[in-house]
C-alpha cells in the first residue's frame, strides 16, 4: 500500500490507497489537517509541501488548479484535500 510520510509529525507514516486524498488518509488515522472550506478545494488552509513523490500524486484538477492560481501556491505545494495518491508509490510531505 502506498504511504504518506509526514516529516514534521516525527516522520510518521500513514498507509493509504489509490485515489485517496492526503487529507483523507491522515483523517482515517486520527490526524486532522485544517480545512476552512470543508475539503472542497476552495481555500488554501489545507496546503502541504510535497518534499518527495510528487509523481505519485495525480496532477491538480479543477478546483485545485483555480486555488493554486488564486492563492499563489508554488510547484511543491498541493491542497491536501484534493491531492490524491495515484497508487504508484509513497509521498513525503511537510505540513506548514
Ligand atoms: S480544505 Fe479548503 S482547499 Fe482544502
Amino acid at each position: 500500500m502506498p504511504k504518506v510520510r509526514v516529516l514534521n509529525l516525527g516522520n510518521r507514516e500513514f498507509e493509504g490507497m489509490e485515489n485517496q486524498s492526503i487529507m483523507e488518509i491522515l483523517y482515517r488515522h486520527g490526524y486532522e489537517i485544517d480545512s476552512a472550506c470543508g475539503g472542497h478545494g476552495q481555500c488554501s488552509s489545507c496546503k502541504v509541501i510535497v518534499l518527495e513523490g510528487m509523481e505519485n500524486l495525480y496532477p491538480p484538477q479543477f478546483e485545485e488548479l483555480d486555488s493554486i492560481e488564486e492563492f499563489g501556491l508554488d510547484e511543491r505545494e498541493r491542497l491536501s484535500c484534493q491531492a490524491k495518491l495515484n497508487g504508484k508509490g509513497d509521498v513525503v510531505i511537510y505540513i506548514p
